[in-house]
């Protein structure tokens, strides 16, 4: 017989809310920066997304985490706080708004220790990066994921985690490249390609997640693992 909880939508726009607003808020001044970004519309992510991300790094425990995509510095805030005294972040950005903004955030919560921010390129700056990383969390220009994807699960230590936000692209990933306006079909294609190829490789163990708009969790089962290049 027919589920017919498996053809209604999961995640409603009130449960969002819910999840957005009722599980735990951030104190102190990290609760402070994510208000101000939220306010500001500048693009972190949502709080659904935080709560897990402290969950997952809580239970991981990674010492070495790499971000590639600052913005303002709010989330790898976040995850320096799950390092511990001896691990580190590193966070890679290209857009100097940013690099100043997260600057002074990392000033503001005392973690210029603990935060390094890689200035430029992700394409000229994770190639000369030797890793290996616990956890590596990548969230910038969504068209890049597929290019940086070898590059990510090069510095991955096996058994880590890559976690990828924004993969569904507001839900129309799975919409016919017809009804995709022509100045977004480059950016959905790759899109499309970056999750085939996490969904179907042997080597990697992937859970997407409906939060935010997509998160995929990667794990790297093999030492080396390699992507071949699209038809
Ligand atoms: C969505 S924001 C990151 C939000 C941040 N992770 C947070 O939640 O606090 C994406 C950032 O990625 C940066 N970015 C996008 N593509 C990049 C690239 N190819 N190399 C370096 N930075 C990039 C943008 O400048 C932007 O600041």
């Amino acid at each position: 017989m027919r589920n017919e909880m498996m053809y209604r939508p999961v995640v409603k726009p009130e449960l969002v809310a819910f999840l957005r607003n009722e599980q735990k808020q951030l104190s102190g001044e990290l609760g402070q920066i994510e208000k101000e970004a939220n306010e500001n519309e500048v693009p972190i992510i949502p709080h659904e997304t935080v709560v897990f991300m402290q969950f997952l790094l809580g239970q991981i425990k990674p010492k070495q985490v790499l971000e590639i995509g600052t913005a303002l510095g709010f989330s790898s805030s976040l995850m320096a706080q799950y390092v511990g005294e001896d691990g580190h972040v590193t966070t890679i950005d290209r857009f100097d708004v940013m690099i100043r903004k997260a600057k002074k955030t990392y000033k503001r919560l005392g973690l210029e220790d603990r935060v390094t921010l890689l200035e430029g390129q992700a394409a000229d700056i994770l190639p000369e990066l030797t890793g290996p990383y616990d956890f590596i969390f990548m969230d910038s220009a969504k068209s890049k994921y597929i290019e940086f994807l070898p590059e990510c699960l090069r510095l991955l230590k096996k058994g880590g985690v890559l976690m990828v936000d924004d993969i569904f692209q507001g839900g129309t990933i799975l919409d016919p490249i017809e009804e995709i306006p022509r100045n977004r079909r480059t950016i959905h294609r790759k899109l499309k390609r970056f999750l085939d190829v996490i969904n179907s490789h042997p080597d990697l163990t992937t859970s997407l997640v409906p939060l935010g708009d997509g998160i995929a969790l990667i794990t790297k089962e093999a030492d080396e693992v390699i992507i071949e290049p699209a038809e």
